[in-house]
């Protein structure tokens, strides 16, 4: 077990699986970490906070606030080397989804800068609901990582998948993470008992020899993102662009390979990362990559935004299929985030911001003007007019362009763009 000297922060909430937790904090302590315990009021009703503090050897916290004194939820964030919130209840991950932060677990989740694994635990129809699966899936978005549900006899007596995973495989899981820290998720960021022993793989593809590459970008985070979204406007149409996020999963390999810690934002594509540490977070619409690109981006050190973000979506997404009439359809088009734009505004001194455009005409004077308005360090310039470049294309000519530079580029493969995009990226962090 790779968890000595690990601090971890367990998570409790209010599910008969609640009794587990002393199994996962007796393992843990047994395997050296340190462990601080908080709880949901619910929680207490099925487990007491003395038989976990005295596992734990440390106080147990069950509210923000304990009468007259504030339990500093921030700090806590800080402390842990990873979260793990188990069992998680549909209350908690809905409350975990969106913010709501009325507990000591939402508190600290929303401030924690670690890993965080969430391991459900609920019947099988609750666990099955759409509401409870969309807040998986936003959870996942967010960089989350879920500990998938094991399937067999609940505690209402139904059968099916809902049960909290075995002690023994969140342990292995979060032991794993430790002995490597990039393999945490799978390419659906989820993590689950069936994949122990396999190796947490990405991809069937060898990574490719790395010792012969500089180290460059060892200890920085590095947030990509890549591939285009989906704008749905009925259950079987979207709007979408033809962008496959090959640059972008270049770039994801390639940073990876030069040490980095990556995470990558990538719509939908059938394109996948190759190294296995690359940690994917797949979102289909420019909301949700909104959302995930912001939440990552606090713990970043460099952004490069490669992907291809629909500028527009329906106003609304019709819940049946849209049905033909005579005449013509009127679609309505609202704008959606910009992400880019975004990220530039809330800007770290340290953090470093580079997009990308596609430009069919005065190039390099839109490229600056976008530079400025989204507060880029650079931007990757290219040209779809050109034989070879842009969409669907192995090869990429492009141009950087800077406030004071334009540098250009031969037509060649987008995972050389990639090294000579992260050359220029390791002058500037
Ligand atoms: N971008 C983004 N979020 C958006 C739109 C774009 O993050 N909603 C990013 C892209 O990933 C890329 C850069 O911004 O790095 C491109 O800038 P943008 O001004 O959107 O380019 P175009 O869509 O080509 O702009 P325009 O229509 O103004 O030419």
């Amino acid at each position: 077990m790779s968890l000595a000297g690990k601090k971890i922060i367990l998570g409790v909430s209010g599910s008969i699986a609640a009794y587990k937790a002393a199994l996962i904090v007796r393992g843990l302590v047994k395997a050296g970490a340190e462990v601080k315990v908080l709880m949901t009021r619910a929680a207490t009703d099925f487990i007491s906070p003395l038989t976990l503090a005295t596992l734990s050897k440390n106080d147990v916290t069950t509210s923000v606030h304990d009468g007259e004194s504030w339990n500093n939820h921030v700090e806590l964030g800080l402390w842990a080397d990873a979260m793990l919130i188990s069992p998680a209840t549909a209350t908690t991950l809905g409350k975990m989804a969106s913010a709501i932060c009325d507990n000591a677990i939402v508190a600290v989740y929303l401030s924690a800068r670690c890993p965080v694994f969430f391991a459900p635990a609920m019947d099988l129809d609750m666990w099955a609901h759409p509401a409870t699966q969309r807040n998986v899936e936003l959870l996942k978005a967010y960089g989350n990582h879920l500990i998938d549900v094991g399937d067999g006899e609940l505690a209402s007596g139904l059968s099916g998948a809902g049960r909290l995973a075995e002690p023994e495989d969140i342990l292995q899981i979060l032991s794993d993470h430790f002995a490597d820290p990039g393999a945490a998720a799978g390419a659906d960021g989820r993590v689950g008992a069936q994949e122990i022993g396999k190796g947490l793989s990405v991809n069937a593809e060898p990574a490719p020899q790395t010792d012969q590459l500089p180290q460059d970008l060892a200890g920085k985070r590095i947030l990509i993102t890549a591939g285009p979204t989906y704008e749905d406007l009925d259950p079987v149409r979207y709007l979408g662009n033809r962008s496959t996020g090959r640059m972008g999963i270049a770039l994801a390999d390639a940073a990876t390979q030069r040490g980095a810690r990556v995470d990558l934002v990538l719509g939908p594509t059938t394109l996948s990362a190759t190294e296995e540490g690359v940690n994917v977070i797949p979102v289909r619409t420019a909301r949700e990559m909104h959302a995930a690109s912001v939440a990552l981006w606090h713990k970043a050190d460099a952004a490069v935004l490669a992907a291809a973000v629909a500028d527009y979506r329906p106003r609304s997404t019709a819940t049946q299929k849209i049905k033909k009439k005579d005449g013509p359809l009127r679609l309505e088009l609202v704008r959606n985030p910009d992400i880019a734009a975004e990220l530039g505004e809330d800007k770290k001194a340290h953090q470093r911001l580079v997009g990308f455009a596609l430009e069919t005409d005065n190039g390099i004077e839109n490229a600056r003007r976008k530079l400025s308005s989204k507060h880029l360090d650079f931007i990757v310039l290219n040209s779809p007019s050109e034989e070879g470049t842009g969409f669907g294309h192995t090869t990429n000519r492009v141009q950087f362009v800077t406030k004071e530079d334009v540098q250009d580029f031969e037509l060649k493969p987008k995972t050389e763009v990639a090294t000579d995009i992260l050359n220029a990226l390791v002058e500037l962090l």
